[in-house]
């Protein structure tokens, strides 16, 4: 049955959604029907489309009570909105259906574990969340939720896990058929944990393990975790809040972080060996993670920063836009990302430039535009004498541009978003230490209207940015203190398909 709040969610989405022109939105990352998204949620293939669930708050672009959002598609780049899946509708969910994840149920259903949160007054008059994990059970368009809602509570906790910030399950099933869960939870130490939670079915849930624990090390609570084997390594996605910076590491405030190890599935014990961000940008968190029929294990996260969400406005009928789905590998012992292969499909009007060598100011005939895929390769055009810098500017006119810059000398690439447009002193820069010897280097920039992703060194690093400037500013520059040697290879990105 479906409820009046998720009756009133529906009606007023699919009529606001009619305001928004095709322009006005990305044109091949997701973004929220109408009014706020954050989190990607219930990421998963089922019934042969891949179903995207969001935090989506729909009636205004500003966080508010969570449902979750709904959205299919069939290569993760065409997106095709269902009705909101989730309303905070019951009584132990009624402040927001957070976070969570689906899988497929052996029968054909598909199952979502999310976070119910209740915020109860507390003596002193405060008020205080408690969080626990509910079930609902759906077809991919309609979810009941479960009667035995919540399936995990504060019985369900370890000693001294705070039943406050405890969050955003992650499912999924094991070679044997029983299913396993992570959640977000903060111990005593008032730092962030992992926990681990088993299951027979999917439905009776118990606690199993601290699967990692934080001890103050890389910010305080973990939010939404992600646990998978990739390349023969074991991989723990999470996004710390209160991130202090280590180096050129963790300066996104809430960041995101993997870790990597070894995990004994008989004893469930994760051995960390290496932790890194995910992302070098400013715009990226919460990645959820999905095993695509063919068996890549495919990566969308949040394309935005909790710090610069004030830059949403009433006028802008919707705000959040989920990053480009990215292709991960592990390789040199470090997490690696690539653009989804389907992109390509995407690409038209091939514009090639080999072997320039240029100093100072230039543009290159054909390479322009704010759909772009754009490869570089770079180099000193003297091996013996190399340029001091070297920077690409783009969603450039004569009052805006985004600009990636490089200095060989300490080897730090920087975005800055400074003259994009902004109207507000949020966060414009980000530093990130990337590998280059002598001056080489190889990025690929994927522009859509309001985002740049930059793949460093085919995927080593990927540095995100959102940027609203104002789509006429469409040029790209280059810029060279010194000799620069580059060849260009860009592409027209389109998601229209009626293009050809
Ligand atoms: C992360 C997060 C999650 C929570 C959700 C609420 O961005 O804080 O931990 O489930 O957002 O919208």
């Amino acid at each position: 049955m479906t409820s009046q709040t998720l009756r009133e969610a529906r009606k007023y989405e699919e009529s606001s959604e009619k305001m928004i022109k095709k322009e006005e939105r990305p044109d091949f990352h997701l973004s929220s029907r109408v009014g706020w998204m954050n989190d990607p949620n219930g990421f998963s293939y089922y019934k042969g489309k891949y179903h995207m669930f969001y935090q989506y708050h729909p009636y205004e672009s500003v966080w508010g009570p969570m449902h979750w959002g709904h959205a299919v598609s069939e290569d993760l780049l065409h997106w095709e909105y269902l009705p909101a899946a989730l309303a905070p509708d019951e009584i132990y969910d009624r402040d927001g259906c957070f976070s969570g994840s689906a899988i497929e149920l052996p029968d054909g259903r598909q199952l979502l574990m999310y976070t119910g949160v209740l915020r109860q007054r507390e003596a002193n008059g405060g008020f205080s969340d408690i969080q626990t994990q509910c079930l609902a059970v759906g077809d991919g368009v309609d979810y009941e939720k479960y009667e035995m809602n919540p399936v995990l509570d504060e019985k369900d906790l370890p000693k001294g896990a705070s039943r406050k910030d405890f969050r955003d399950p992650k499912m999924w099933r094991k070679k044997d058929g029983s299913y396993c869960c992570v959640v977000g939870n903060r111990p005593a130490d008032g730092s962030g944990q992992i926990l681990l939670y088993t299951s027979p079915d999917g439905f009776k849930w118990s606690f199993k393990k601290v699967l990692a624990a934080n001890c103050n090390r890389i910010g305080k609570m973990w939010e939404c975790p992600d646990f998978f084997e990739l390349d023969g390594q074991w991989i723990l996605l999470t996004s710390p809040q209160d991130m202090l910076p280590a180096g050129f590491e963790y300066h996104n405030g809430n960041g995101t972080l993997c870790l990597m190890g070894e995990f004994d599935e008989e004893t469930d014990t994760f051995t960390e060996r290496h932790n890194q961000s995910i992302d070098y940008g400013i715009d990226f968190y919460a990645p959820q993670t999905v095993v695509t029929p063919d068996g890549r294990r495919v990566m969308i996260g949040w394309m935005q920063n909790w710090d610069t969400c004030n830059s949403s406005t009433a006028e802008r009928p919707w705000f959040g836009q989920m990053s480009l789905p990215r292709e991960l590998s592990v390789k040199n012992g470090r997490l690696y990302q690539k653009p989804i292969r389907e992109l390509e499909a995407l690409r038209s009007s091939k514009v090639e430039h080999q072997d320039v060598t240029f100093s100072g100011n230039i543009t290159l005939d054909g390479v322009k535009g704010r759909r772009v895929d754009m490869e570089l390769e770079i180099r000193p055009d003297d091996e013996e004498n190399v340029y001091r810098k070297f920077a690409v500017r783009f969603a450039q006119n004569d009052q805006f541009y985004t600009a990636l810059s490089f200095h060989p000398g300490d080897s730090v690439m920087k975005i800055d978003r400074k003259f994009s447009g902004s109207r507000r002193a949020l966060i414009h820069q980000r530093r990130a230490l990337v590998n280059s010897e002598n001056g080489k280097l190889k990025l690929r920039i994927i522009l859509d209207r309001f985002s740049a992703e930059v793949f460093v060194n085919d995927g080593e690093q990927v540095i995100t940015a959102t940027l609203y400037t104002d789509q006429a500013a469409d040029g790209i520059s280059f810029l060279a203190d010194g000799c620069v040697n580059m060849n260009v290879v860009k592409y027209d990105l389109s998601g229209d398909e009626s293009r050809q």
